[in-house]
């Protein structure tokens, strides 16, 4: 099913993007050969998605922390379901990052195994819909909606790439079991970056020492991405969304709360309702305040 309004197309109840859409390897994507070290970020669009995928570039190549190579973070963790067009996963050397979008059920079945290990990052939802709303605008190619009020009803409707946010977390949680995976939450990564990447790299199983460790913190920081071209996806997006940002910037803000300064008192009552009523029992605490922690 299409909307190419919106640049989506649906296949097997889930939104792609249109123009990125490889039939052939989604409908094969279930046998997709998984090694055990692989490695996969999976985040609903907005969530920190690049911000991770910079982690582990900085994590796993040398050459990107000293930056010796002019290589993109987008090139070293590339999206699993887009970029097969133009990388040949099977010659690609180990261990392999990936990161994807997907929900639980379209991953590759070797997943299962359990040896593979998964990253699922996770941000509150209003602050994922407030990003979400600029980013479109920002890319004149996706039609955005012209006020919040017009995305949230897409947005809590699943209208958009990457479907339902509800759908997507509560997927992945309850079918955790299956799978070898850490939960990371984008505003603990905020508070404490450091406390993060030492908890990755315990997931991850890769001992850093101090001055990696502060390479990675410093250049995984929003300030020195923002201005870092191989790691603010904007050369990236201009190659694959083909236009120019009309204004702002690809890493816009980076905070926690910014939802409070878009979303009127009515709109935001009206959005607790249904994620009380969706994410009832759902036991993952989410921050929506710099300063408090609610579920
Ligand atoms: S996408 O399109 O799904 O890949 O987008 P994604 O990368 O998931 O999300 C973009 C938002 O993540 C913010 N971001 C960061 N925040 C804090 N620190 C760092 N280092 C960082 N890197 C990316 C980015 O600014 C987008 O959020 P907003 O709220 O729009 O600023």
């Amino acid at each position: 099913m299409e909307d190419l309004e919106r640049g989506l197309l649906k296949f097997k109840g889930f939104y792609f993007h249109h123009k990125a859409f490889d039939t052939g390897f989604l409908e094969n994507l279930d046998d997709f050969e998984i090694r055990d070290d692989d490695v996969f970020v999976v985040t609903y669009p907005k969530s920190g998605t690049i911000w991770c995928q910079q982690i582990l570039s900085l994590i796993y190549f040398r050459e990107h922390r000293k930056r010796t190579e002019n290589v993109e973070t987008s090139y070293r963790v590339p999206f699993l379901e887009y970029c097969s067009r133009h990388i040949d996963f099977g010659k690609t050397p180990s261990p392999r990052l990936f990161v994807t979008h997907l929900p639980y059920y379209l991953v590759p079945r070797g997943l299962k195994d359990k040896k593979a290990k998964i990253i699922y990052v996770y941000r509150n939802p209003k602050d994922v819909m407030c990003s979400y709303f600029h980013y479109l605008n920002t890319y004149p190619i996706f039609k955005a909606a012209d006020s919040i009020e017009a995305f949230m009803k897409q947005y809590l409707e699943g209208k958009v790439l990457g479907s339902l946010w509800f759908d997507h977390i509560r997927g992945w949680y309850k079918h955790r079991n299956y799978f070898n995976i850490q939960f990371m939450m984008y505003e603990e990564m905020k508070k404490d970056l450091r406390s993060s990447v030492l908890k990755l790299s315990k997931f991850l199983s890769k001992d850093l020492s101090e001055e990696t460790m502060d390479d990675v913190v410093r250049q995984a920081s929003f300030e020195n991405m923002k201005d870092d071209p191989l790691a603010n996806n904007e050369n990236m997006l201009y190659r694959h969304v083909g236009s120019k940002l009309q204004e702002g910037h690809f890493l816009r803000k980076g905070t926690i709360g910014d939802w409070k300064n878009h979303m009127t008192v009515e709109q935001n009552e009206r959005f607790d309702m249904i994620f009380q009523k969706q994410m009832k029992d759902f036991p993952l605490q989410f921050i929506w305040d710099v300063n408090k922690t609610q579920n």
